[in-house]
């Protein structure tokens, strides 16, 4: 039977804090993490099936056609640990090939993988699986359940991205460090990293002709009004998402269309026209640049597999 754990709360005090604080600074910005209520869970699935969005599929076909060496480099019986694991199913497509010991998605809230979980166990009784629920992008307080042999630490998608070079640097040293076994190296990481390519591809990806990324950048403001009792209007606002080249980063804003205020409970801001709200970053790096920020972060023996193309990247490392 698979054991399920929900380990912090959301401390809706904070999160008010930390919105308003972001809202009230002379350039708003908002975490990308509040992208995702469920409608935005939602849109951001349908972003996945974009043609203009390769990330989702490229990285698919790079699992497809390299399954078996990537499971050579990572042997069996390792302790799954999936990143943000929403429906598993990314993971799941790697059981029987990979064949792990322990399966235990991480995210947000257990109940969003309830139901993807318990099916999982039915499909397959022999992995031991543990769901947690946890805010994994500060701290990594993993409970004991968790297995600590043979860690493997899986985070497709180039999540990675979200965080700034620097942030991404941290992550992966507290991942780093929970690969320990009463001191020595074991385990490793298995991710997946978006590279750096030409602009239009990556301006395309951002801001698609059917305007789903639009829809998902603004639902940002519904759910603000939801948290903050706010009375932010999506008509107001306009979506933009473009490839900075100077940092390597894709950005996405929100950007006022008329002068206005905006009010939520205990607070207010005037936004100019033109003005913008940053919501997202979404980093692009070379191999190498990526290939360096793990080995600065403890980790080895990289290697990596690409599409012809050589637009995303999966790498396997060893904690060393
Ligand atoms: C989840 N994350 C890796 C996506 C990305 O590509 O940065 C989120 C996203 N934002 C707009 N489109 C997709």
């Amino acid at each position: 039977m698979a054991q399920f754990i929900q380990r912090t709360e959301q401390n809706v005090i904070a999160i008010r804090d930390e919105l308003i604080a972001g809202l009230a600074a002379p350039h708003a910005f908002t975490s990308p993490k509040y992208l995702y209520d469920a409608l935005g869970s939602k849109l951001f699935e349908a972003i996945c099936e974009l043609p203009e969005y390769y990330p989702t599929r490229t990285e698919a076909a790079i699992f497809d056609t390299h399954a078996s060496a990537i499971a050579q480099s990572i042997g069996r019986g390792a302790t799954l640990i999936d990143l943000g694991a929403g429906n598993c199913a990314k993971a799941a497509r790697l059981f029987l090939v990979l064949q792990p010991g322990q399966y235990v998605p991480i995210d947000i809230s257990v109940d969003f993988m309830h139901d993807a979980v318990a099916r999982l166990q039915q499909q397959f009784p022999q992995i031991e699986m543990t769901a947690i629920g946890m805010d994994f992008s500060g701290t990594l307080d993993l409970p004991d359940a968790v297995r600590p042999e043979k860690r493997l630490f899986f985070y497709p998608g180039s999540s990675i991205g979200n965080f700034t070079p620097q942030e991404a640097s941290g992550f992966l040293r507290r991942l780093r460090k929970a690969c320990d076994v009463n001191g020595r190296a074991d385990g490793g990481i298995l991710i997946g990293v978006d590279l750096v390519k030409n602009k239009a591809t990556l301006d395309a990806a951002y801001d698609d002709a059917l305007g789903v990324t639009a829809c998902f950048n603004l639902n940002l403001l519904h759910h603000l009004n939801r948290l903050l009792d706010a009375d932010f209007d999506v008509r107001n606002w306009q979506h933009l998402g473009f490839f900075n080249p100077e940092s390597s980063r894709i950005e996405m804003h929100l950007e006022a269309k008329i002068n206005h205020t905006v009010r939520w409970q205990g607070g207010e801001r005037r936004f100019e026209r033109d003005e913008r709200i940053h919501t997202e970053n979404s980093y692009k790096y070379t191999q190498r640049e990526f290939i360096l920020l793990l080995q600065k972060a403890g980790f080895g023996d990289v290697q990596i597999w690409t599409d012809p193309q050589e637009w995303f990247m999966v790498c396997h490392a060893h904690a060393v």
